[in-house]
């Protein structure tokens, strides 16, 4: 069975932009699993949510995360809902480790304005304020991450990509053979 590093967060925390860099300085493979659904599906995730609606998605999110358990080990992006539906955190779990890049609400909502916004379903015509009670739902989840990256608000840009480094090491050396290290950064 494969073990992976799975990222988890809100949308807009970065899952993707550090997955990438990750998986670069490790050197392992790296896996969106939005966009293995939408190529496999051959449609974007928008689409899907549209045709089918959200839960049809759930579904589809659910099976191909399972699909994983195929794959050699690698980084592996979520997508923002992906740790709060069905068992699929306990199931990560099971599969590698997972990592929540915390980022403060109040970053993730601008980075969420314009474009970034047109290609996520669940950002059309939302507010502030129900964005945030989303978030806030979510973290319920996100928090029982096995690791945590947590950006703080005096962290420059250099500080933070230390910190995302230096907890994605941690995490990556627990899922080597023998490895007990299994505690929260
Ligand atoms: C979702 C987040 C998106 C994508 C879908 C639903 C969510 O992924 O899976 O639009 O429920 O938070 P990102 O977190 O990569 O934007």
């Amino acid at each position: 069975m494969s073990k992976h590093l799975f990222l988890i967060g809100f949308m807009g925390c970065g899952k993707t932009y550090w997955g990438e860099r990750i998986a670069k300085v490790f050197s392992l493979p790296f896996t969106d699993l939005d966009e293995y659904i939408e190529s496999v599906q051959g449609r974007t995730i928008a689409e899907l949510f549209v045709r089918q609606g959200e839960s049809a998605f759930r579904q589809l999110e659910r099976r191909y995360l399972y699909v994983s358990s195929r794959w050699s080990p690698r980084v592996i992006a979520t997508g923002g809902g992906t740790p709060c539906f069905f068992h699929n955190l306990g199931w990560m779990k099971r599969h590698g480790v997972t990592l929540w890049i915390d980022i403060p609400f109040e970053i993730l909502w601008l980075r969420l304005q314009g474009e970034e916004r047109l290609r996520r379903p669940l950002l059309r015509e939302t507010s502030f304020e129900t964005l945030q009670q989303l978030w806030q739902k979510r973290c319920a989840y996100y928090q029982q991450a096995d690791y945590i990256a947590r950006r703080q608000p005096e962290d420059d840009e250099a500080t933070w990509t230390a910190k995302v480094h230096a907890t994605a090491r941690t995490a990556l050396l627990a899922l080597l053979p023998g490895s007990s290290q299994q505690s929260k950064a």
